[in-house]
């Protein structure tokens, strides 16, 4: 493998073997240091991801007045609602969508005027799913584009709750929404049809918010009320969609036995694991806590599934990986009702389909989704990463699986959630070129 300016070159075939462990949960990391930085006191967090999104957390939440500090393998934050307000400059997420989302929930909650900005993957995102909330409560929102994207600006002094149905399944809009409900008058409910992962409200109670979330045959609502948060120990495991990529390398190429260890495996977070055990991985989970564990994946006959709508929010970032693992299976396996891969980092539908052909895999684009029809003898493909890090790692893999060379160009952009990637790829799969 060779790594040149942002672009690396791969060559196939491969074979993983060894144990390894991933970057903290992302997810949990960003929401460990955003409650921090609004608790009263001093939190430690152990496991933080070390990705250029979480840094930026860290950073944002540092110039909103949090103090961060690291203590060997601990990361310190002092918060406290006194202490943050707007600084005097913009807010920059980078490439993080959960961050610009979940941070202008939390800052409308604080009162002032903040300007949010990201790179040009970010600035591309649709903003006006938090705009609408947020407006509704008081906040006043000025921002680019038809007032949809970022570079933007929010400005508030007093929110008041609101009873607001989600339209889009998304944790970000809705941890959006109960973060800035932290600091409004009265409650704040939100109403879910369809479940997403509920870190936010989770981490909110055990901080000691004042939050009540139930759960009806048709939907999910979470209230929240004005709360003062403790600080509190976090511990926080792997992140399972980057586990998702040593776990489909070890079942797509041959000789592969590969264990990640200490990974998340809570509710919508690893239900990817079913749908590769549906479609014949030897797979093995050692739960350690209730919601972490080992998996173990060695190299699997792998054939076809068909993932439907109801799936897609447990599974919503590790669909461009399973896509991969299609490409590799017998049969024709279809994915529906994932028309937000469209708003991710990158446009996933179109950029994995372009992806997978240039590997000589035949795949149908379709509005929600793709069909992939599997088992067709792949060569290296060629790839652009869209400053998307899973485009980049999900290629990479597929890279392995096949004969020839892959290359990927904006391999980079693996730096906003596992810098470490390429020496883990060249560790685990040394040896057997
Ligand atoms: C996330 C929620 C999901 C997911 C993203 C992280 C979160 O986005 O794709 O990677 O931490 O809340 P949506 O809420 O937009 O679906």
């Amino acid at each position: 493998m060779t790594s040149l300016s942002g672009a690396v070159s791969i060559s196939g075939i491969r074979s993983f073997n060894g144990e390894t462990s991933v970057p903290g949960d992302k997810s949990i990391s960003h929401r460990a240091l955003l409650i921090s930085a609004l608790s009263e006191g001093t939190s430690r967090i152990r496991g933080l991801s070390n990705g250029g999104d979480v840094r930026a957390t860290a950073t944002l939440i540092s110039q909103l007045g949090a103090h961060v500090t690291q203590d060997g393998e601990h990361i310190i934050v002092q918060g406290g609602r006194d202490r943050l307000g707007p600084p005097g400059d913009t807010l920059d997420v980078g490439n993080s969508g959960t961050l610009i989302r979940l941070a202008a929930g939390l800052v409308a909650g604080l009162g002032g005027r903040y300007r949010f900005t990201g790179d040009d993957s970010v600035n591309r995102r649709p903003m006006k799913r938090i705009f609408v909330p947020l407006s509704q409560m008081g906040a006043e929102i000025e921002a680019s584009n038809n007032g949809d994207t970022a570079p933007f600006a929010i400005t508030s002094k007093q929110l008041h709750g609101i009873t607001y149905l989600m339209p889009v399944a998304s944790a970000q809009v809705k941890s959006s929404i109960l973060l800035a409900g932290l600091g409004a008058d009265g409650t704040t409910t939100v109403i879910e049809k369809i479940p997403t992962r509920r870190h936010t409200e989770e981490m909110l109670a055990d901080a000691g918010a004042s939050i009540n979330f139930e759960r009806f045959p048709d939907r999910s609502e979470i209230s929240v009320k004005r709360s003062k948060l403790n600080p509190l120990e976090y511990d926080i495991p792997g992140d399972p969609s980057q586990a998702a990529f040593w776990i489909v390398a070890a079942l797509i190429t041959p000789g592969s036995k590969i264990t990640i260890r200490n990974i998340y495996l809570g509710e919508l977070r690893s239900d990817f694991l079913a749908v590769l055990k549906r479609m014949g991985a030897g797979l093995s989970i050692n739960q350690r806590t209730r919601n972490s564990g080992d998996v173990t994946a060695s190299s699997s006959q792998l054939h076809s599934t068909d993932i439907s709508p109801h799936e897609i929010p447990g599974l919503i970032d590790e669909i461009p990986i399973l896509s991969v693992a299609a490409a590799c299976a017998a049969g024709t396996t279809t994915i529906t009702g994932a028309s937000e891969l469209r708003v991710k980092e990158s446009d996933r539908i179109s950029v994995m389909t372009t992806a997978l052909r240039s590997f000589g895999a035949e795949v149908d684009e379709l509005p929600d989704g793709m069909a992939i029809s599997g088992n067709r003898r792949l060569f290296g493909g060629k790839v652009q990463a869209h400053l998307d890090h899973r485009i980049a790692m999900a290629t990479a893999v597929l890279g392995a699986a096949v004969e020839g060379t892959t290359e990927i160009s904006g391999f980079d952009s693996v730096e906003s959630s596992y810098p470490r990637f390429l020496d883990d790829f060249t560790a685990l799969s040394e040896g057997r070129l």
